[in-house]
């Protein structure tokens, strides 16, 4: 766990979403994929780990680290020789976290067809060279979209605190569980 402190970021003048959106494109190859020829879902979470970075980063404009990683959605298995394009968006930062919305497409190179294929919600965290936590700039969001991606986001944050208090009273009973058959 690193050093309570909060240092305060170069700049803290808040920045669009548009600022940091992020891209990236990509085309399978049989070493991305499985042995049916679909590509991997791990190199898959790699792929979003990656994009949602860039937006993170571009926000923060210090050294961040993903925090957490959650409702991934694989929507349709992507093949090999598809290239998939992912997009990244800081969705909403709060003090010294940022959630990033990462949504990927596949594309057929042969017909042309684009599909949606997964989506995912990441936090980063800022922090500095020591590992102290780094304060971010806020977020304008600013089309009806990105305002409702930002709402969301409040509420996908408190979520995932109360899952956390939740799995830590079952860590907590099963602790006591343990002791009591030890005794
Ligand atoms: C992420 C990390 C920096 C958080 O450190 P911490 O000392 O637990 O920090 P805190 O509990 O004070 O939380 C700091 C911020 O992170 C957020 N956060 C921490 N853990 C989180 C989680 N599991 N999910 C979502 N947000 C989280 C907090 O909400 C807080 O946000 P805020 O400042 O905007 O309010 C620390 O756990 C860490 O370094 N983890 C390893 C990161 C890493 O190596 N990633 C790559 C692994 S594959």
């Amino acid at each position: 766990m690193n050093p309570p402190e909060v240092t305060p970021a170069s700049s803290l003048i808040p920045r669009t979403v548009a600022n940091s959106q992020s891209e990236m494109t990509e085309l399978i190859l049989p070493n991305d994929t499985n042995v049916l020829g679909n590509l991997l879902g791990g190199r898959l979470m790699h792929y979003i780990d990656m994009t949602g970075a860039m937006a993170a980063y571009r926000h923060a404009r210090t050294y961040i680290v993903t925090a957490a990683m959650d409702h991934i959605d694989f929507i349709q298995p992507v093949h090999l020789g598809n290239l998939i394009t992912l997009k990244s968006s800081v969705n909403r930062a709060f003090t010294t976290s940022m959630e990033v919305g990462v949504k990927v497409w596949a594309e057929d190179t042969q017909t042309g067809k684009v599909l949606h294929v997964a989506s995912a919600f990441l936090v980063f965290v800022a922090i500095d060279k020591q590992g102290r936590r780094v304060r971010v700039p806020e977020v304008i969001p600013e089309t009806p979209e990105e305002q409702r991606h930002y709402a969301d986001a409040l509420l996908r944050r408190e979520h995932r605190e109360a899952e956390a208090a939740r799995r830590k009273q079952e860590k907590a009973a099963h602790r006591e569980r343990e002791a009591a058959n030890v005794e």
